[in-house]
């Protein structure tokens, strides 16, 4: 095992007895980080705890989510701050917590590889289209959707992926396919996108990340 977050999870410091210690990033709205709070609740996520939320712009939807289930939030702001210094501040916050498991959850900032390869197979990002198409520099949000409907796609989807130094580009965990229909907007099919791929995807495969990690812990092998 390599970096502080393996070594939280190892001594012990990885949250409530068996679970994994789980930070999501986020930028804007937050339903995906909303997904995985419920899917807490539910139980769907058991191997797993969010225990901090960070995000990269102030005042967005996604802090007030985060009170709202009373778990810790902090903004260390993109805009004001060099890239260097940004992931510092990250880093510093993940080592705090504890963290075994980033997750990106509408989080609009490339990491550096430097910041990635301290976290190999432990960050993991949802995109919202089939990978490799519309993925890449650039590919974001709704441009991603807008792309797709220029194009003329008549199926489009989710990809949960972990994250390595090239963007959209690391090992696929899991993808979903959601049909384009007549009529779509950018805003009508990233809701659809959403609600049929992402917020399903993105809990799942967070538990299976999760549940992998302490298997991985418990036979002592670690990665
Ligand atoms: C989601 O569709 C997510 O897949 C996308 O931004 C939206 C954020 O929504 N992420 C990216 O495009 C990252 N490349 P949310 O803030 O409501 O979760």
């Amino acid at each position: 095992m390599t970096s502080e977050i393996s070594s939280a999870v190892a001594n012990g410091s990885a949250g409530r007895g068996d679970a994994v210690r789980i930070a999501v990033l986020v930028s804007g709205g937050g339903t995906n980080l909303q997904a995985l709070i419920d899917a807490e609740a539910s139980g769907i996520i058991k191997s797993g705890r969010i225990s901090l939320v960070i995000s990269s712009k102030p005042g967005v939807y996604a802090l007030e989510r985060a009170k709202k289930a009373g778990i810790p939030a902090t903004v260390v702001p993109r805009a004001s701050l060099s890239q260097e210094d940004f992931e510092s501040g990250i880093r510093k916050l993940l080592d705090e917590y504890g963290i075994g498991l980033i997750i990106l959850a509408g989080f609009m900032s490339i990491l550096s590889p430097e910041f990635t390869s301290k976290y190999p197979e432990r960050i993991i990002n949802v995109h919202p289209a089939l990978i490799p198409s519309f993925c890449g520099k650039g590919y974001y949000g709704l441009r991603v959707h807008r792309a797709a409907l220029d194009r003329g796609v008549k199926l489009t989807g989710a990809t949960v992926h972990f994250v390595n130094e090239i963007p959209d580009g690391g090992r696929i965990i899991m993808q979903k396919a959601v049909e384009v229909k007549d009529g779509d907007t950018p805003e009508i099919l990233q809701r659809r996108v959403m609600e049929e791929a992402e917020w399903k995807m993105l809990p799942e495969s967070a538990e299976k990340v999760c549940a992998g990690i302490l298997a991985a812990g418990a036979e002592g092998s670690g990665l």
